[in-house]
């Protein structure tokens, strides 16, 4: 009988050596909204479950997907993080501009689910700045407007709020648009810090503030570049587990609203028709007229004119 399949010693290692994957990073988001973001969740769970912070700081949170992310990977931690959400709740030309009933879907899910850890703090970041202490966040997540000025000017205001062994995430690196000037911070920065670039899912830049003190995170700033392609390989497969995810979800409400079309496109087909029949029976009220009767004679010669060409 042939032996059984089994690891052979260099897949053990791989494996092993594989630091960058944990069980976190298998997660499924419990909340998936609408986000540019979806494809970066297997990586958010991994590093909260690496660097297991003690508070947390986002800059950007619109519907909240990267924000219950960090929240949910913190509760299923155990960890007591604390986040707080900045926004104005307003929208940006980048994002699209919005409403309140934003600002509300976000705050149903944190009461809902996360009103011990996560605080929504709405204003403008460069007015809500003052607020914050130097050195007593561990993650800044900086994903506002995507502007070089404007993320300069956020890395420049926050990053001091980080504190050593910290990390700062930056959304959209990889997003050359026009108008979005992350690459070109992004390209600055990782000359003169430890960084890791993820290129799907618009980019995500990681840096590392201070001495990184978790070996898994300093293991990833030193990654070479096979290794580097093989993290990056890996994550674009389970961030694409997540957008499907995103994708199936999103169905019933897109399904609904195709329904909505349906329905207003047959109403629209019924007033026309009615429409239609209105001016049916006008006409044939006025070929049943007594005056349509009395002036057929002149009709009749008008017609017998057109034909000789009169
Ligand atoms: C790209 S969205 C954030 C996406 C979110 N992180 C996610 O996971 O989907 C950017 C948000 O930043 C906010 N924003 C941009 N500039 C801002 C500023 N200077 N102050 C406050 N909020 C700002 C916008 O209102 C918008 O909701």
């Amino acid at each position: 009988m042939a032996a059984p399949e089994s690891v052979t010693p260099l897949e053990h290692r791989a494996v092993e050596q594989a630091f960058w994957l944990s069980p976190a990073s298998y997660w499924q988001p419990e909340h998936v909204v609408t986000s540019a973001w979806l494809t970066h969740a297997p990586f958010a769970f991994w590093l909260i479950d690496v660097l297991r912070p003690s508070s947390i700081t986002e800059l950007g949170t619109h519907l909240g997907f990267s924000c219950f992310v960090f929240a949910e990977a913190a509760q299923r931690l155990g960890l007591g993080t604390t986040i707080a959400a900045c926004d104005s709740w307003e929208g940006d030309d980048h994002a699209g501009f919005y409403g309140d009933e934003v600002y509300d879907a976000v705050r149903a899910v944190v009461d809902q689910d996360y009103a011990g850890s996560v605080r929504m703090v709405r204003g403008y970041f460069e007015d809500l700045r003052p607020q914050f202490a130097e050195a007593s966040v561990d993650l800044l997540h900086i994903d506002g407007r995507h502007g070089y000025d404007d993320v300069r000017a956020d890395y420049t205001a926050w990053r001091s709020t980080v504190r050593g062994g910290g990390v700062i995430l930056f959304h959209d690196i990889a997003e050359h648009q026009e108008g979005f000037g992350v690459w070109r911070l992004w390209d600055e920065l990782r000359m003169e810090h430890p960084t890791f670039t993820f290129e799907h899912g618009h980019g995500l830049g990681v840096l590392g503030v201070g001495d990184v003190r978790d070996e898994r995170l300093r293991a990833l700033f030193a990654a070479d570049e096979e290794t580097a392609e093989r993290i990056r390989a890996d994550y674009v497969r389970l961030g694409e587990v997540v957008a499907r995810q995103g994708r199936l979800e999103a169905m019933p409400a897109e399904v609904a609203s195709l329904h909505d079309t349906v329905a207003n496109l047959s109403a629209e087909i019924d007033r026309l028709a009615a429409a239609e029949r209105a001016l049916s029976d006008k006409l044939r009220a006025v070929h049943t007229s007594t005056s349509w009767r009395v002036t057929r004679p002149l009709r009749a010669v008008g017609r017998l004119r057109r034909r000789r060409g009169h």
